[in-house]
Formats: C-alpha cells, sequence, structure tokens
C-alpha cells in the first residue's frame, strides 16, 4: 500500500460541500417538481468541485495554506497549463450548450449514449496517463515501481472505461438509426464474451506482478473489443436500459480512476454515478419485466419479432372522428388521459395541455396516468407534460391511478400501446406477460389515438383493447387528432 497523501482539511470541506450537493441534486431529480432545484444542487456541486482541484494544483496561487500539510498535490500546474485546460473547458462547455439546446426530447437518448462514451473515454485516458507517467501521479515507490494498489485501480478503470466507451458508441448508433436495431447474434457468443472477460481479469490480476506494457495494453484493446461484443447482441428496443447500465459503468470507471488520482470528489461522484444507474436499470427492468440477465444476454428485438407478428386487423373495430371525440370528452365527468411514446413522435403534448384545458372549463376532471416505461426513456412522459406546463398535481404514477380506471368514463390513450395491453395480464406466451400495465379497458370509453391500426409498438404485439366494444379508435397523427378534437370542443 502506497501512503496516503496528507489531505488538506479545506480541501477536503470543499470536495464534502460539493458530494451534499450531488446527492440533494440526485434527491432533486427525483420528481418533476424539483428537478430544477436538483440541477442547479449539481451546477454548484460541480463547479465547486472543478474549481477546487484547478486552484490547488496551481501551487503559486497558494490557496487553502494550512502549516505542515501541502495544498492537496497529486501534480502540479503552472499557468501556461491552467490557460489550456480553461480554454478546453470552454471549447467543450460551448459544444455542449449548442448541442443541448439543439436536441429533440426524443433523441434524448442517444445523445446520453454519446455523452457517455466520452466519460468512459476519459477513463481511459487519465489511466493511460497514469500508466505512462507515474511519477507525476505519485504512485511510484523508491524502486520506481507503480504501487501495487494503483495498478489493481488503473486495471480496473480503463477496463471499465473502455468497456463503457465501445458499448456506448455501439449503443449510439444503434439508437441514432445508423446501425440496425436489430440484435447481432455471433455463433458462440456467451462462449466468447466469457473467455474475453476472463481473460482482461486474468491480465489485470497479472498486472500487479508485472508492469510490462504489452499487459497493460492488452488490457484496453480487449476491453475495447469486449464492449463492443456485449452490446451488439441487444436490440435496439432494449438500448435504453442499456444505456443506463453504462451509465452505471462511467460511474464506476471514475470512481476507480479517483482512488489513482487521490480525488474524494471523484471517488463520491464516480459512486453516485454507479449506483444511481445500477438502481435505474433495474427499476427500468422490472417496469418492462425484463430480467436483467436477459437484457444482457441480448435477443428481444428478434424474440418479439418472432412472437408478436404484428396487428390482426381482420377484426372488428370502431372507428371515431375528432369530432365523436369531443362529444363523448364534454359529456364525461371524468377523463384519464394515458400519454405515450407516440404522443412524444408527434409532440402532441401542447394540444393535449390545451385539450385539458378546456376540458377542465367544461366541468370535466381530467388526470394523466404515467406509466414508468411509457416512451422510450425514464421520465419521458413527464418531462414532456412537464414542458407543456401540465399542472404536477394532474399527473399520477401507475400504482396511484391504476384503480381509478374502473369509475373512469374516458379514457384517452395518445400513442401509447404496450403500456395498456391486458396481454401483459392473461397471455402467458406474450413477450410483455408480467410487465405492469395501466388497465384502460375497464374505463366505460375508450379513446385510442394512433396512426394505423397495422403499428404496433415497441414489443411488436397486437392489443386486445383495439377490438373491444367500448373503444373507439382514432387513427391519425397524435398532434393532429388533438388539435381537431380542440377545434371541436
Ligand atoms: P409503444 O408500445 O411503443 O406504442 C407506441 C404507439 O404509438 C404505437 O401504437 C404507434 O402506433 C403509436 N404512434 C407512433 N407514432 C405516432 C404518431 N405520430 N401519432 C400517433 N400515434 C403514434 O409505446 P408505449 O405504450 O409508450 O410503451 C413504451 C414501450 O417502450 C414499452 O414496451 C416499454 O417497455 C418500452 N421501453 C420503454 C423504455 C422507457 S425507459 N420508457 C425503455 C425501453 C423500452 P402507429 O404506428 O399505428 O401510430
Amino acid at each position: 500500500m502506497h501512503e496516503a497523501t496528507p489531505v488538506n482539511p479545506w480541501v477536503a470541506l470543499a470536495y464534502l460541500i460539493a458530494g451534499v450537493c450531488f446527492i440533494l441534486a440526485l434527491r432533486g431529480l427525483s420528481s418533476p417538481e424539483s428537478s430544477r432545484r436538483g440541477n442547479r444542487f449539481g451546477m454548484i456541486g460541480m463547479t465547486l468541485a472543478v474549481v477546487t482541484t484547478l486552484v490547488t494544483h496551481v501551487p503559486s496561487l497558494n490557496v487553502f495554506p494550512t502549516p505542515g500539510v501541502p495544498a492537496y498535490d497529486t501534480s502540479t500546474l503552472d499557468w501556461a497549463v491552467l490557460g489550456e485546460i480553461l480554454a478546453a473547458v470552454a471549447i467543450g462547455g460551448a459544444i455542449g450548450f449548442v448541442i443541448a439546446r439543439k436536441i429533440a426530447m426524443t433523441a434524448m437518448p442517444q445523445l446520453v449514449a454519446a455523452f457517455h462514451s466520452l466519460v468512459g473515454m476519459a477513463a481511459v485516458l487519465v489511466a493511460a496517463a497514469a500508466y505512462q507517467n507515474p511519477d507525476a501521479f505519485h504512485i511510484v515507490d523508491a524502486a520506481g515501481q507503480i504501487f501495487a494498489v494503483s495498478r489493481v485501480e488503473m486495471g480496473l478503470g480503463i477496463a471499465i472505461g473502455a468497456i463503457t466507451f465501445s458499448g456506448s458508441v455501439i449503443a449510439f448508433l444503434k439508437l441514432n438509426g445508423n446501425m440496425s436495431g436489430k440484435p447481432i447474434m455471433l455463433p458462440l457468443r456467451h462462449f466468447i464474451n466469457l473467455g474475453t472477460l476472463a481473460a482482461i481479469l486474468g491480465l489485470i490480476g497479472y498486472f500487479v506482478t508485472d508492469q510490462s506494457p504489452w499487459v497493460f495494453w492488452t488490457v484496453t484493446a480487449l476491453s475495447f473489443l469486449i464492449g463492443f461484443l456485449l452490446i451488439i447482441p441487444i436490440g435496439g428496443a432494449d438500448m435504453p436500459v442499456v444505456v443506463s447500465m453504462l451509465n452505471s459503468y462511467s460511474g464506476w470507471a471514475a470512481a476507480a480512476m479517483g482512488f489513482t488520482l487521490s480525488n474524494t470528489a471523484m471517488i463520491i461522484t464516480g459512486a453516485l454515478v454507479g449506483s444511481s444507474g445500477a438502481i435505474l436499470s433495474y427499476i427500468m427492468c422490472r417496469a418492462m419485466n425484463r430480467s436483467f440477465i436477459s437484457v444482457i444476454a441480448g435477443g428481444f428485438g428478434a424474440e418479439a419479432a418472432i412472437t408478436g407478428g404484428g396487428a390482426a386487423t381482420d377484426r372488428p373495430w370502431k372507428r371515431g372522428s375528432a369530432e365523436d371525440a369531443a362529444f363523448l370528452m364534454k359529456q364525461a365527468e371524468s377523463v384519464i388521459i394515458v400519454p405515450g411514446y407516440g404522443m412524444a413522435v408527434a409532440q402532441a403534448q401542447h394540444a393535449l395541455r390545451e385539450m385539458g384545458d378546456i376540458l377542465k372549463e367544461e366541468g370535466v376532471k381530467v388526470k394523466y396516468a404515467i406509466h414508468p416505461v411509457a416512451g422510450r426513456m425514464p421520465g419521458h412522459m413527464n418531462v414532456l407534460l412537464a414542458e407543456a406546463s401540465v399542472p404536477y398535481d394532474e399527473v399520477f404514477e401507475l400504482e396511484d391511478i391504476n384503480s381509478e380506471f374502473a369509475q373512469c368514463d374516458v379514457a384517452f390513450v395518445i400513442g401509447a400501446n404496450d403500456v395498456t395491453n391486458p396481454a401483459a395480464k392473461t397471455d402467458k406466451t406474450s413477450p410483455i406477460y408480467g410487465m405492469p400495465v395501466l388497465d384502460v379497458e375497464k374505463a366505460k370509453t375508450v379513446l385510442f389515438v394512433k396512426r394505423s391500426m397495422g403499428g404496433v409498438g415497441y414489443a411488436g404485439v397486437d392489443n386486445e383493447v383495439f377490438y373491444m366494444d367500448n373503444t373507439m379508435m382514432l387513427l391519425a397523427d397524435a398532434k393532429k387528432m388533438v388539435e381537431d378534437i380542440v377545434k371541436s370542443l
């Protein structure tokens, strides 16, 4: 074990405050009402951590002077290097600002995947820099050998970072449509993957006894390869879970590098990102009734295509118009709106809010029911409804509203499909069997907005609700249909 770097108490305090800000940020982000505050805490914490790290590495600034304890020092910077860092921060910040302003909400999952690839690459570059120049990182003993514990941290950092990088690049290409979303199944893939993972772990162990470049760079190359191999068999449909899992990996990579750099802020942040990403992946899997292992093992897209078979349009169903829908909802005492992926695609949220407002003026009770995996990313519907200024107290989670469908007059399903499919409750052969769903079929009338009878949702399965006596299909683009309903109202 190497000697611990003496910690300057002021620096430790600044990092502690930053850590508390990050925890408050995560807490704030758990609800749309407090998410702005959460974001602000995150920004404050990150600014504090970055500024503290930079100023304590410029010796001439002599900040936080404490007798007997040097500044928190793993390496020192001169003014020129500080200038370069600030220029890089300004350029990166400007690019991030422009991208964040331009990106469409529906493209958010691929943006997150692209950003995670950068986190993974950063961990790889830090580990490579520490390996090439261990003196500057104070991780060498008197004989010039890198400390054993630092080699383990470096090995883990580079492995997790490289897996995050190549995995995120594949996730981005699949989500962005540059690569087919279909799972690519290599023969013997489980064998190859397990073998490669075992080789990486074995080499990290060997690295402790032999710090030769070939060991380091072989671990790096194999890790880039396994990131690629692990993600290609996963269908585009499961990508959001994968993105959240890679988010978790990037956190662990950062935490491992925090140990190498003796930077507590990085360890805290990495652990928070790592554990929150893992919890989110778990919640998403549970809401889709998919086991985490089956997502990682891959192949969901293929399975759905085989068993789904699309919608059976030869069965009788009822078609309605915007006028019919307006009439029915105006007469209703209560309407529950169920938004889904199609609402996001059509960007119908503003028109929908307008419709809700008019109905409320008419004395109708309006509520919104949100399924935890409606849309294509966690919180997708909450974000869109918040963007359209739908009051938070009208928005309810599945478990809080599901019992109300039986008493409501109209369930207005807009661009949602799988999250309303009763087959999840009754059909053991359905790929979504076991997933909790919204009980829209129990409402007196179901109005179902989608573009065509043939169009299926994400899981590729038909929905019994389309053919029920109390269902009226409103076939059109979601935004156009809601605008027409608003006109009729
Ligand atoms: P889906 O089941 O995917 O159904 C979307 C529906 O919207 C389809 O019926 C489609 O029918 C319709 N649609 C598409 N574009 C439209 C438009 N412009 N106007 C009107 N309708 C349109 O959506 P959902 O019910 O929200 O379920 C989400 C699914 O995604 C679940 O299976 C879930 O497991 C999965 N998933 C979610 C997440 C997260 S975290 N949210 C992550 C991974 C997977 P037409 O083509 O006929 O219009």
